[in-house]
């Protein structure tokens, strides 16, 4: 089959290259899919170029463990192993293989029934391809991480990027008031996703402004969450998505001697695929609740400039491969 081999770590335009594998072979749990699209998110071009360095004690120390790098995919069941019960040959489904060895940016995907879901007959392949990454972890990040409940107010920084597109609809369908934070270019963009407000970062600090949040779902942390801390209410919690490497680091570190000493908290997640919550991203998608944003689509040997795309940090919505 036609893949994207990944042999060194480096810049995407020049460590990666189409070429033909075997198909993945099948155990009694896995699930062969014939990949319709993929989308990229920023872990993607991490995984490339293995940056951070610590990603590396799961991505390989000095070169890449996995031949095929990709997460997100959607697609039609070709062949089940014999234990296999929640799908079957022809089925259309979506999901995320970061837990189970990559592989998403291929004609074929091995997956298991824990990491997919069943997309629903209204929605694209594409839309569907966009959605795993992003959807769980703004799903994951403000339900579970933040705990964020109907009438709160949450900021969402980065709110026009991948992540931060599903974290604004998510965050309105569970109820909360919703300030994105995004550039000027992206102001009409962030407010048709719903957001109630809408801050220009190139016009206005957020933590400077006198704003108070319930949770701050940072997406676009580069800056020491300090310097937005008193942007939150008494119990309010900061929840760093992603950013900058040493922020992450200095976020780990500092962030638990803070929430110790006040009600506010600071927090770290990291998402993960399970059956349940793609399931829940599939029914917010059927029933329209989250619509993804494609800013542009691929052809399939254009994987690596649509990887080096994003890794610019300047996507609008997802982008997605089609094969
Ligand atoms: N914790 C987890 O489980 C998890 C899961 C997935 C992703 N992540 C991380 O979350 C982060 C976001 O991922 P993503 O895929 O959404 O990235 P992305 O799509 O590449 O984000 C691009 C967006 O970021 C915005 N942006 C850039 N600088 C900004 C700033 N200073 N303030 C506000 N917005 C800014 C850009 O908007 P403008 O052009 O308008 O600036 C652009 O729309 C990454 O660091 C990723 O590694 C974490």
């Amino acid at each position: 089959m036609k893949a994207i081999i990944h042999k060194a770590y480096g810049n995407p335009t020049t460590v990666l290259h189409t070429g033909s594998i075997d198909t993945p072979s099948l155990g009694p749990a896995d699930i062969l899919i014939r990949v319709h699209a993929c989308s990229i998110g920023a872990g993607d071009w991490h995984v490339v170029r293995g940056t951070p360095f610590p990603l590396r004690f799961a991505f390989g120390l000095f070169r890449p463990k996995y031949t095929v790098p990709g997460n997100d995919f959607s697609g039609v069941v070709e062949k089940v192993g014999p234990n296999v019960t929640t799908v079957q040959p022809g089925d259309a489904v979506f999901g995320d293989v970061s837990l189970v060895g990559l592989g998403a940016f291929a004609e074929h995907v091995r997956a298991s029934e824990d990491v997919i879901s069943v997309k629903p007959e209204n929605v694209t392949f594409e839309e569907a391809a966009a959605s795993p990454g992003a959807g769980l972890a703004a799903l994951q990040g403000l339900r579970d991480t933040a705990g964020l409940r109907p009438g709160q107010h949450v900021l969402i920084n980065g709110a026009s990027g991948g992540v931060g597109s599903f974290a604004v609809q998510i965050a309105k369908h569970m109820g909360a008031r919703v300030t994105g934070v995004c550039s000027t270019r992206n102001v009409d963009f962030v407010t048709s996703l719903g957001a109630d407000d809408v801050i220009d970062y190139t016009r206005e600090d957020f933590g400077q402004n006198h704003g108070r949040y319930d949770v701050i779902f940072d997406a676009a942390a580069y800056r020491p969450f300090s310097q937005v801390w008193n942007s939150l209410t008494p119990n309010g919690t900061y929840v760093f998505v992603g950013g900058g490497d040493a922020l992450l680091m200095r976020t780990m570190l500092l962030g638990p001697l803070r929430s110790r000493k006040n009600g506010r908290s600071v927090k770290i997640f990291m998402a993960r695929a399970n059956a349940t919550d793609l399931q829940r991203i599939a029914e917010l998608l059927s029933i329209g609740a989250v619509k993804p944003y494609i800013e542009r689509v691929y052809p399939f040997d254009e994987t690596p400039q649509a990887i080096a795309f994003v890794e610019r940090g300047r996507t609008r919505g997802k982008i997605v491969v089609t094969i």
